[in-house]
Formats: C-alpha cells, structure tokens, sequence
C-alpha cells in the first residue's frame, strides 16, 4: 500500500486503535474508521458487529484495513456472559468484516487482522513461533476461531495477516497500567513462582508493527507481534520494580490471583505464560525501537 491511499480501522477508540490511527495519518494514509454508533464526519463510516450490519457503500475505495475491534479480555470477571461477548464480538466482527472486503470491487489489498499470543495457551518455557501448534483452554480457543473468521477475505484473494499480539506495554491502559499500582505501593511481587513466559511489547513498536503488516507484501498469514527477547514473570517482576525504584519482595500466592480474578482468568492470563518469539518480524527485517525490557519500561513510564 501506498501514501494517500485509504485504511479502514475498527476498534479505533482502544488503546492500539488510537494511537494506530494517529501513525496511520503520519505516514500519509487516509483513515475510514469503523465506528458502532453514528458516524460524526466524513472519516467515520458505521458497522454494528452484533446485529451483522455494515455500511458496505462506505467501505468504497478502501486499499486495507486493520481490524482491532473485539470485548475486553481484561476488564472484568470471565462469567459466561463475558466470554460469549469475548468470542462473539470477534467471531461475528472478523467474519462480518471479511466478507464485506471480499465482496468490494476493486477489492481491497489486505487485512490486518488482530490476534493474541493466547492463541498458544500455557506452554511453560517451550519457545514458539508462528508455526508452533495452538494450545489449549479458552483463549487459545478463541484465537482460533477469531483467525479462521478471516477466512472469506483470504479465498477472495486479499492478503491477510493474523497479527498475535503479546501483552503490549503502555502507560495510558493495559497490563501495565494496572501492574503498576501495587508496584508503587511496595506491593508488587512475582506470580507463583515466577518461572511464566511473559511475551510482551511496547505499544510504539505493536503500532509499528501493525503499519509494516499492512505497507509490507511479503507478510500474509500468522505473525507475531511480541518483542525478541521474552522473560519470565520473575524477572519481569525485578525489573519493573528497578525501573519504578519499588521493593518487589512479597510472591503473590496463585490462590489469591485465583479468588480475585477467578480461576479461569488467572490461570490462563496471570499464572499461564508462554514464551513467544517473532521469528516472521526478524526474517522480514522489522525493527524494534524497544527490543529489550528494561530501556522499554523506562520509555513507556
Ligand atoms: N492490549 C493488549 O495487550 C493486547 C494483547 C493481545 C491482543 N490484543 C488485541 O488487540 C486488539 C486491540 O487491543 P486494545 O488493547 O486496543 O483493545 P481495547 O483497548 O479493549 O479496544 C478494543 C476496541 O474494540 C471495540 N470494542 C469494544 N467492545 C466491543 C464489542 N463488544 N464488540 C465490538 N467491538 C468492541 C472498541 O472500539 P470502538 O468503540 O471504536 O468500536 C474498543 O475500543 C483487541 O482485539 C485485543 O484483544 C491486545
């Protein structure tokens, strides 16, 4: 793709669709963004994931889009009510979204299509990468089926690119911004015992990361979008407290995660970890501004 073309993006008003769009502008793309109430200008077309509609005459034009929409896997307990919106939002999104870009014409050259690092479940300390085997539980479950729901927009002939995040790293919201409290109250501490594979990413580079899917032809299929150099909770844990200048002493027990947030939740977000390597980013040549921990913390806080 090229400068002056147009973008459509979904989920724009998150944390990566935010400062994605403003980086999409920069680099002189035009940006459509999806949006699920009524449209404010002529850069905001609607799409209802939940009851299957989409404005198809406004997506006219468009040259890509980067698809980020989908129910916060984070924010609140995992009740079945909230896992039927985590799975639903995506499935019916991806497969509403992708085939309305299949049905365009002239179609559209690609589909960024976002995914999670909890496509490979919890796998101790085996390193992988994009062609290593799904695990188990929910959300290796639904990564599954958010990544098949592209499927329409792959046979009509757009490259599509699944992009598996790992935890991205900012201060405005995420994983961090809600770590960071009990590590300034002196509270922070490994989980169990600390030996989980944290894959994480500065929200810099998952942007960055996200343009180069899109601008770059050689990228189609599973990528994952995780900085090089992975580490375990322990040492995520002494780090981030180095950084905050905080005592990180106390473990937190696996119980407490586990009545807090639920077993579920915690074991596949917080006790589970995997250790995943970007091994598609490194052979095409993309670049970390932050590819090791410690000088990404300092950046993002
Ligand atoms: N942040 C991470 O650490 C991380 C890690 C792995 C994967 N990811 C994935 O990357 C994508 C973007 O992440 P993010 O952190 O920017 O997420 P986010 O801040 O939660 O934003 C997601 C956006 O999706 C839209 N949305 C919310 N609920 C929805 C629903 N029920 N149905 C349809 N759309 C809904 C909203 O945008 P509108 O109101 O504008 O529609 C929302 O701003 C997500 O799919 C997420 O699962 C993120």
């Amino acid at each position: 793709m090229a400068e002056g073309e147009k973008v459509a993006v979904t989920g724009a008003s998150g944390l990566v669709g935010t400062e994605l769009v403003a980086r999409l502008r920069a680099r002189g793309f035009e940006v459509l963004r999806l949006v699920r109430r009524a449209p404010r200008g002529k850069d905001e077309v609607r799409w209802d994931p939940d009851a299957g509609t989409i404005d198809r005459e406004g997506l006219a034009g468009i040259r890509g889009a980067v698809h980020l929409a989908g129910e916060n896997v984070a924010s609140g307990r995992w009740t079945e009510a909230k896992k039927a919106r985590i799975r639903g939002s995506r499935v019916r999104g991806t497969e509403l979204l992708a085939g309305a870009l299949a049905e365009l014409s002239p179609k559209p050259e690609v589909l960024v299509s976002a995914s999670a690092i909890g496509y490979y479940g919890a796998r101790g300390d085996e390193v992988l990468h994009e062609s290593s085997p799904p695990g188990g539980g929910f959300l290796a479950s639904v990564c599954q089926q958010w990544e098949a729901a592209t499927g329409a927009a792959r046979d009509a002939g757009i490259r599509v690119v699944n992009a598996r995040i790992g935890v991205v790293l900012s201060d405005e919201g995420g994983a961090l911004a809600k770590m960071k409290m009990p590590f300034l109250l002196g509270l922070g501490g490994r989980i169990g015992d600390g030996s989980q594979y944290m894959s994480w990413i500065t929200l810099d580079d998952v942007v960055s990361a996200l343009v180069f899917a899109v601008e770059n032809e050689e990228l189609a299929g599973p990528v994952n979008l995780v900085a090089p150099a992975p580490v375990t909770n322990a040492s995520f844990t002494k780090t981030l407290g180095n950084v905050l200048n905080r005592p990180t002493v106390l473990p937190v027990p696996k119980f407490a995660l586990r009545l807090g947030a639920g077993a579920e939740m915690a074991d596949e977000m917080l006790i589970g970890g995997a250790r995943v390597v970007p091994a598609v980013l490194q052979a095409t040549g993309f670049e970390w501004k932050h590819p090791t921990l410690e000088p990404a913390l300092r950046s993002v806080l």
